[in-house]
């Protein structure tokens, strides 16, 4: 799988310095999910493909950007799921923004990933490879990706990063935001589930959730290129991953841009929700 790991690296870099110059405008495209694209979500993709072409061990890649899945190497083994530039909104702000990578092999069920990569482009270029552990590298000088540490969870944390519009959500998810802020834990969110969810994995633990509300009965994330990859970072560094009752990772999307509720955080905290949702 290195060599994948290699491409994303390389994408990585071409991806930041278009996020550093280029224009942070719209184009005229929509995707599948019906977000207008903004040029910089195009060229992402793009830089991605091109460099996911060059390796052979892939067999198909399908993105938040494309239609459908697209064919790479009939003799390939992995299957990749991707949102080349999450929170892209969030450029002309110059707020952090991400890419995530999923690695399936079979299908794109959750229970079939075995890697998961995301990168960070915030003031340092970060990047976070979780297969049986979670190991973070930070972009040097020298455009090298330096390892840095491996990421482990505490089983109680102190952030919430409470996702969705909140005059949509349901009353139970509304009164267990309120709890955990009344025991004491502190508002951290940005609007882009990068650099939320690496800001609780790093800072030991919380919980980061995006609730089924009246507006988004199913969710607004996307299970193979933004769920599934989280939910497994999540559970490698030692917490959990859920839709409110079940593991997200025993989920299996019907349609490549299915979405679904999700939570993630530290031991505790997911074990609140699941007395809340259970
Ligand atoms: P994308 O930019 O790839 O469309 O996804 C953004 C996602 C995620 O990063 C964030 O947590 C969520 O959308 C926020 O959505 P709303 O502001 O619509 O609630
Ligand atoms: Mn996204
Ligand atoms: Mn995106």
């Amino acid at each position: 799988m290195n060599e994948i790991f290699e491409a994303i690296k390389t994408s990585a870099i071409r991806i930041k310095e278009a996020i550093e110059f280029d224009d942070t405008g719209y184009s005229k495209n929509q995707n599948a999910t019906g977000d207008t694209q903004l040029k910089l979500d195009i060229k992402s993709d793009i830089i991605i493909e091109a460099e996911f072409k060059k390796v052979d061990s892939i067999k198909e890649i399908i993105s938040e950007e494309k239609e459908d899945k697209t064919p790479l190497n009939k003799h390939g083994k992995w299957l990749i799921g991707y949102d080349p530039l999450d929170g892209s909104s969030l450029v002309d702000v110059n707020l952090s923004v991400g890419s995530i990578f999923g690695i399936y092999e079979g299908d794109y069920s959750g229970k079939n990933l075995k890697a998961s990569v995301y990168v960070v482009y915030g003031p340092r270029v970060e990047l976070v490879i979780a297969t049986d552990c979670v190991k973070m590298y930070r972009l040097n000088k020298q455009n090298e990706f330096v390892f840095i540490k491996e990421i482990k969870l505490n089983e109680k944390g102190k952030l919430n990063a409470p996702g969705g519009t909140q005059k949509n959500w349901e009353a139970k998810h509304k009164e267990m935001i309120d709890s955990i802020f009344k025991d004491g834990y502190r508002l951290r969110y940005s609007g882009g589930m990068v650099p939320d969810l690496h800001q609780i994995l790093l800072k030991g633990g919380g919980l980061f959730s995006y609730p089924a509300t009246s507006d988004v009965p199913k969710g607004k994330l996307r299970m193979i290129f933004e769920v599934f990859p989280f939910a497994f970072v999540y559970e490698k560094a030692g917490g959990g991953a859920i839709d409110g009752k079940n593991r997200l990772l025993d989920l299996t999307p019907s349609h490549p841009h299915d979405t679904s509720p999700c939570f993630f955080g530290s031991n505790q905290e997911i074990e609140r929700v699941k007395r809340v949702y259970g």
